[in-house]
């Protein structure tokens, strides 16, 4: 293989340009030609791509977001979407690809792979939903970028005596709610993977208004029943106000244009460059992960049907921990 491509795909994640970097240095240093993919699949479907040479990705470990760009692409969907994009690529000499995103993006590789083009995929994605990678590219800034918030709020909370919601991202996943509930020291958090019954979560923030806290802190994950602003409304309309006032945070986008952490660039980096290695050896159709510690390869076929449920500890834990 002399030709590999790399593009990024879904919701951008702090820490992308880092595995962006580490492939095509990786790829240069072994003396292949790279290729940055431009708004993703799109990119491949137009022809959207350039050669890159090292000072492409020069000076982009430090960036927030994409240097390729991302896209939702609606023809590579479709089956001659995906061939045309096989015909764009080997047209240009390219054969191997490196895809970094989460289930969206790691699904659209799979579907390459099976019909016969070499495809390496790297985990990224801030909600933290990708089976076949405990941690993925993004996540640790995206929780301390919500972390910062709570505590933020907290100040606040306590002058007013309120009671401040914090909506976080995470799609259907609640794992960024829960990680940055417990580290924020919050009071209650509410999830999808857990039943939110707004009576049962008046009883916790009744037991800490007697507790005499000056502060309450929920922190709400957007999939979750109720979004943070449909709780206050709840709490409002049921007469469960006790004793607080209730404001709710939505922080959206916010958490995925933060400044990669040091963790999210060792983890882009580390990723994108055994992507290069796995797709060189000719270990296609994987997706490159970390479990327990350790880089993994697991089939995409694997990644697109898994379900990675949030550890039980934790929830327990948080559970505790708001007493
Ligand atoms: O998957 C990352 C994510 O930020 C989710 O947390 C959120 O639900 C979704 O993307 C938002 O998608 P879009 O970028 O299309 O608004």
């Amino acid at each position: 293989m002399k030709n590999i491509a790399v593009l990024t795909s879904g919701g951008d994640a702090p820490g992308m340009n880092a595995a962006i970097r580490a492939v095509v240095r990786t790829g240069l240093g072994r003396g292949l030609s790279m290729w940055g993919v431009y708004q993703g699949y799109s990119g491949l479907i137009e022809g959207n791509f350039k050669r890159f040479g090292t000072r492409d990705v020069g000076s982009i470990i430090q960036r927030g977001g994409t240097i390729l760009g991302s896209a939702r692409c609606h023809e590579f969907q479709t089956e001659e979407g995906r061939e045309l994009a096989i015909r764009r690529m080997r047209g240009a000499g390219i054969e191997g690809l490196v895809v970094i995103g989460g289930n969206g993006s790691q699904t659209g590789a799979n579907e390459l792979n099976k019909l016969g083009f070499p495809v390496v995929g790297v985990a990224s994605t801030i909600d933290n939903d990708l089976y076949g990678s405990d941690v993925t590219i993004g996540v640790d800034t995206a929780l301390n970028v919500a972390l910062n918030a709570i505590d933020n709020l907290k100040v606040t909370a306590a002058s007013h005596r309120r009671c401040l919601l914090l909506e976080v991202m995470g799609r259907n996943c609640g794992y960024l709610a829960l990680m940055s509930g417990i580290a924020g020291g919050a009071e209650v958090v509410a999830i999808p993977e857990v039943e939110v019954v707004p009576e049962h979560l008046a009883e916790r923030i009744q037991e800490a208004y007697e507790r005499g806290k000056p502060h309450l802190i929920v922190v709400v994950a957007e999939g979750a029943k109720y979004n943070a602003e449909g709780l206050c409304r709840y709490f409002e309309e049921h007469d469960l106000l006790l004793g607080y006032e209730f404001r709710s945070t939505v922080l959206g986008y916010v958490q995925r244009g933060a400044v990669p952490t040091c963790s999210d660039r060792l983890l882009g980096t580390r990723l994108g460059y055994e992507a290069v290695e796995q797709l060189v050896a000719g270990n296609t159709g994987v997706l490159v992960g970390i479990i327990n510690g350790a880089l993994a390869c697991t089939p995409l076929d694997v990644v697109v049907k898994g379900k990675k449920p949030l550890d039980p500890w934790f929830l327990k834990a948080a559970d505790i921990m708001a007493h």
